[in-house]
């Protein structure tokens, strides 16, 4: 799949995204659906949204045993989704069982991808609380190459991770990378940002916008800014 931008619908309703996915007339961006909108909404916001042809990046992280992932992740794949995602700490059974579950009778399958820690979780609670006692990147790294092994087809991770990524699982395995910040603009609650075009040059093969998008002015100059910026 080509290099783009993913714009988070972090919106709570069906109401507001689709009022949202509106203001892009003519146009389809490829959107993600976390779990605020998915818990709220179910199932049919995801078929809404893609009927009108957007490509859909499906962020609901599973984790459970690998035969329950398994059978969630064939609900899912009926979904039509683009991308989906499960933890990597799940083990490689589970992201193996998981990869299963995808695979449609036809072979086909979305595309599957693998959060290795969260951005949320620093070193101390790395250490303290998982008993992980290794530097945050080494960890990562590793997560990274046990989903590389399990057939998975990429990580979240941030563009400054990017290129390590690319060098240990290839240049095939996909990097998709939230994070990402206009060149002077308001970090909310993001700790290390970078702009489109830092991303681009980094190796991010997907870039995952939500604020700087949904929350600007104007919604659909800001989502074309970040195209011309991250695709030059
Ligand atoms: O609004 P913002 O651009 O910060 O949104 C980024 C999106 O990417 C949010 O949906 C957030 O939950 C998600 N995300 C993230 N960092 C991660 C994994 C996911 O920001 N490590």
């Amino acid at each position: 799949m080509a290099k783009d931008v993913i714009i988070a619908c972090d919106f709570g309703s069906a109401a507001e995204t689709l009022a949202f996915l509106d203001r892009f007339t003519g146009q389809k961006p490829f959107v993600k659906i976390g779990m605020e909108l998915f818990y709220a909404e179910g199932p049919q916001i995801v078929r809404e949204i893609k009927n009108r042809g957007h490509r859909i990046f499906l962020d609901l992280k599973l984790h459970d045993i690998p035969n329950t992932v398994k059978k969630a992740m064939r609900s899912l794949s009926a979904l039509d989704v683009d991308i989906v995602n499960l933890h990597a700490s799940g083990t490689r059974a589970m992201m193996e069982a998981a990869l299963e579950g995808l695979t449609r009778p036809d072979g086909t399958r979305p595309l599957l991808i693998a959060v290795t820690q969260l951005t949320s979780t620093d070193q101390a609670a790395l250490e303290k609380e998982l008993l992980i006692e290794k530097p945050m990147a080494e960890v990562v790294m590793a997560y990274a190459e046990n989903a590389r092994g399990a057939g998975l087809d990429g990580v979240v991770c941030s563009p400054l991770e990017a290129g390590k990524v690319h060098e240990t699982c290839g240049e095939g395995f996909l990097t998709v990378t939230p994070g990402v910040r206009f060149s002077g603009g308001d970090k909310d609650d993001q700790k290390r940002v970078t702009t489109p075009g830092d991303a681009r040059a980094l190796g991010s093969d997907f870039i995952v916008v939500g604020r700087p998008i949904t929350q600007a002015d104007d919604p659909v100059a800001a989502y074309q800014r970040c195209v011309k910026e991250f695709l030059g």
